[in-house]
């Protein structure tokens, strides 16, 4: 009995325990179906974290590369902030610059200002200066219209004078024909000159004989002092003529007189001194090219003033009677007379030495030794 007691409780047991199985299957199921739901819930979730998850990947990959970029960026502005010290730099220095270059523009302003003054002032110099040159521009106007109408007046006046020319030259082949003639009655009448003043020397000379030859001898020696003294032709001919005429005063002194042989009376030798002032006279009114009338009557007149007729001295005596004078006494000195025999030109040449600068004019003198001592001149025959 007892073992069936204790089949029955452990079958009791055995039901117990199989309710509390039931009760737990039940329970576990309901445990299972709340875990599954769970599990559901969890998949569920687990998928959307997967999905947040993705999604925060994602995000963290857009982050990392935001933050890559962000990077690059603030590398990017730090460069960009360097260059912009940089250029601030540059525009420190440049606003310097610009400073500088702005007071020089200042000043160059204020220069332009004086310049632009001065221009206005040369445009007013210029603006008045245009307005003169257009008063001269009618001015010259005016005149090349002046000048035109002078240049027509000349024109003709050209072709007066080339009718007039024309008629010159008609006259001057006249005048070379006419001038041809008075030549040839030139030397007619320059003959006939000569031939008067032998004339008067001749008459001289019939008045005192013996000293024949004199006057032309004393006009060939003082034409030679004269060149050797570097007179031209003309000169040399007026001292020609002058030696030829010199004593035509003698005419009036008595014959007897002139020709007296030994020595004079004072009143004798005065009345022949008168022959140079009385060949003045005869000759003065004669309009000879050379002043004959003037040296005729110095021709005795002396270097010192010891002379006659008037004494004269130096400068005052012309110089053709002082050559005159000279040659007068070279030929008088060398001929003979008739109260004298002919005393040589040694002692002719020595007596105008010893004159020289005191009778004689020193260059007459210098140049008549010359002639006789140094160039072989000889008295004329
Ligand atoms: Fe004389």
């Amino acid at each position: 009995m007892v073992f069936k007691s204790q089949l029955v409780s452990l079958n009791q047991e055995l039901l117990f325990q199989n309710e509390e199985k039931v009760k737990r299957a039940a329970e576990l199921a309901i445990a299972n179906t709340e875990l599954l739901f769970q599990n559901e819930e969890k998949a569920k979730r687990a998928a959307e974290l997967v999905i947040a998850n993705k999604e925060l990947l994602f995000q963290n990959a857009e982050k990392d590369k935001r933050a890559a970029e962000l990077v690059i960026a603030n590398a990017e502005l730090l460069f960009q902030n360097a260059e912009k010290d940089k250029r601030s730099a540059e525009l420190a220095i440049a606003n310097e610059e610009l400073l500088f270059q702005n007071e020089e523009k200042a000043k160059r302003a204020a220069e332009l200002v004086i310049a632009n003054k001065e221009l206005l002032f040369q445009d007013e110099e210029k603006a008045k200066r245009a307005a003169e040159l257009v008063i001269a521009n009618k001015e010259l106007l005016f005149q090349n219209a002046e000048k035109d109408k002078r240049a027509a007046e000349l024109v003709i006046a050209n072709k007066e004078l080339l009718f007039q020319n024309a008629e010159k030259a008609k006259r001057a082949a006249e005048l070379a024909v006419a001038n041809e003639e008075i030549s040839i009655q030139l030397k007619e009448i320059e003959g006939a000159f000569w031939r008067i003043v032998e004339v008067a020397t001749l008459l001289t000379e019939m008045r005192d004989p013996y000293t024949s030859g004199h006057e032309r001898r004393v006009a060939e020696i003082a034409v030679a002092i004269g060149a050797e003294l570097g007179c031209d032709a003309r000169q040399q001919e007026g001292l020609r003529v002058a030696g030829y005429l010199h004593d035509i005063g003698k005419i009036t002194v008595p014959s007897e007189i002139l020709t007296k042989p030994g020595k004079l009376k004072p009143a004798e030798y005065a009345l022949i001194k008168t022959h140079a002032h009385d060949g003045y006279e005869v000759l003065k009114n004669v309009n000879f090219p050379w002043q004959i009338a003037e040296i005729v009557l110095q021709h005795h007149e002396r270097h010192d003033g010891t002379g006659y007729p008037q004494g004269l001295k130096g400068e005052d005596i012309l110089f053709e009677a002082k050559i005159i004078a000279a040659a007068d006494v070279v030929e008088a000195m060398s001929s003979h007379r008739p109260y004298r025999a002919a005393l040589g030109i040694g002692a002719a040449l020595t007596e105008i030495e010893l004159g020289s600068g005191t009778k004689f004019d020193p260059a007459v003198v210098g140049a008549c030794l010359r002639l006789f001592r140094e160039r072989g001149y000889s008295v004329p025959a």
